[in-house]
């Protein structure tokens, strides 16, 4: 999703509102960043969560995963955010040195909520 970016002379200030700009109200905010060389991350899916992912600096890839396709979004764009409603499994590859990622969360921090199980995953979206 492009996202609503108010630039001028100055720099640039991007704003993102609950139910407005994304379709959530947030009940979390975490992010990402100081990532070793080669690392991955993610590798679980969630049962019950709506996410909104930016990459507010650097670069990685995002893997989402639906059970029989996988799908790699690169985020690179600060004016971009990736919304994420479903049962994916998630894998973050490939992150820049300075890369920021921004996850804004529909749900507090549950571990039941989490899938880390990729057989699991599958047997769950077989079952919708
Ligand atoms: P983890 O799920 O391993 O991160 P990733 O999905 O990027 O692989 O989370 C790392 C640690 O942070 C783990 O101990 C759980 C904790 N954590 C919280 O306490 N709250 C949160 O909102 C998140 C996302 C993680």
């Amino acid at each position: 999703m492009k996202l609503p970016h108010y630039g001028d002379d100055r720099g640039s200030l991007v704003a993102i509102e609950a139910n407005e700009t994304i379709p959530f109200e947030v009940k979390r905010i975490y992010y990402i960043f100081d990532t070793e060389k080669e690392v991955q991350r993610g590798f679980h899916a969630h049962k019950n969560l709506k996410q909104f992912v930016i990459c507010v600096k650097g670069t990685c890839d995002f893997i989402l995963d639906d059970g029989s396709e996988r799908t790699t979004f690169k985020l690179d764009s600060a004016k971009e955010g990736l919304f994420i409603d479903g049962v994916y499994w998630r894998e973050m590859h490939n992150f820049s040195d300075d890369c920021v990622l921004l996850v804004l969360a529909s749900e507090h921090y549950s571990k039941e909520d989490y899938i880390t199980n990729y057989e699991d995953f599958l047997l769950q979206t077989r079952n919708i």
